[in-house]
């Protein structure tokens, strides 16, 4: 089914937007219905464009149908920004697959292939995009670390800016995301001195100056977050993210449109489902435990689109 049946949209005016004013769309996690509800009422309240990203492993975790439900559910109008989008595609057939049930936008994930199967594997799947109006995002370079939550991230392949160009000129993608030092999960530096590369970055956009560049793994890891959910019973230690102000400096001051939160919005999740059990030990309606967590990740969102992004007030 198409995604316009839904009333969403893909990334275009999103990102035309995002380049025009300074600002970067939110692309943030979900992974059942209560994200969902929470980062789009964030959105919604603050009068944002969002990207709701799903993952592969979260699309088996719901379940197509139970998605597109919950999308539907939305009632998404046509004042409204909202994309969905496949987020990290490990194959041109699970993007076609998603772009077959009504996601606006995929991302086909061949940074770890070899440049010219990436190209070649991206090109096709822009063609098949395109042909429905669905935007596709591409990536180069490697963030390291991925989900691996025990181990800091010890290398980064970092974007080489002429080759971005070539990727950008042959493939016809929508967006690129580019590797200048972020990394996916709760364990992303070592130390507060750890900056991103905002050098390589210049020069990526210094070769490519209309292409929207996404971040990834650019979650800042909040450290009430961690001590909250250490305090009632979790073990989190040494967790640090990106530097907030890096953040809003990407967000404001560069040509990435997109920053992908995930693992912020899993911390709000478990903190707030810790606390709540641990100091209400009496409760088992598991509504009164999600509530909370709904509840957490919605004024996470409100504050990041606030602080980080400044997404808001631009519908
Ligand atoms: O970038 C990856 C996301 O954090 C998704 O992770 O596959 O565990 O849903 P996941
Ligand atoms: P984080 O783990 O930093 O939230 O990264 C999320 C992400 O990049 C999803 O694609
Ligand atoms: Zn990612």
């Amino acid at each position: 089914m198409q995604f316009k049946t839904f009333g969403l949209s893909n990334t275009e005016n999103m990102f035309n937007g995002a380049m025009r004013r300074h600002f970067a769309i939110p692309a943030f996690n979900a992974y059942n219905m209560e994200t969902v509800q929470s980062i789009v009422s964030a959105a919604r309240l603050s009068k944002s464009p969002v990207i709701i990203a799903i993952s592969e492993s979260a699309l088996k975790y719901m379940g197509d149908d139970m998605l597109m439900g919950i999308i539907g559910g939305l009632k998404i109008t046509p004042n409204e920004q909202i994309a969905l989008h496949l987020d990290h595609g490990s194959s041109i057939e699970s993007c076609m697959h998603a772009i077959n049930i009504g996601f606006s936008s995929v991302m086909l994930d061949f940074s770890k292939r070899d440049i010219d199967e990436n190209i070649t594997a991206t090109a096709n799947i822009v063609r098949y995009a395109h042909a429905r109006d669905v935007s596709v995002e591409s990536e180069l370079g490697i963030l390291s670390g991925i989900e691996d939550e025990t181990t800091y991230s010890t290398e980064s392949a970092y974007t080489d800016p002429d080759m971005a160009k070539q990727f950008v000129d042959e493939t016809g993608t929508d967006s690129l995301a580019v590797a200048i030092g972020t990394s996916h999960g709760a364990y992303k530096r070592k130390s507060a001195d750890e900056k991103l590369r905002f050098d390589i970055l210049d020069n990526i956009q210094n070769k490519i100056p209309t292409t929207p560049l996404v971040l990834h793994g650019a979650s800042s890891i909040p450290t009430d977050l961690i001590n909250n959910i250490n305090k009632f019973g979790g073990k989190l230690h040494n967790a640090m993210g990106i530097d907030v102000a890096q953040l809003e400096f990407a967000a404001t001051k560069t040509n990435i449109c997109k920053i992908n939160i995930d693992s912020d919005l899993r911390l709000c999740f478990t903190s707030a489902v810790r606390e709540t059990l641990a100091t209400h030990p009496e409760i088992f309606n598991p509504r009164e435990y999600l509530s909370p967590a709904r509840d957490c990740i919605r004024d996470m969102c409100i504050f990041q689109i606030r602080t980080i992004f400044h997404s808001n007030d631009k519908i």
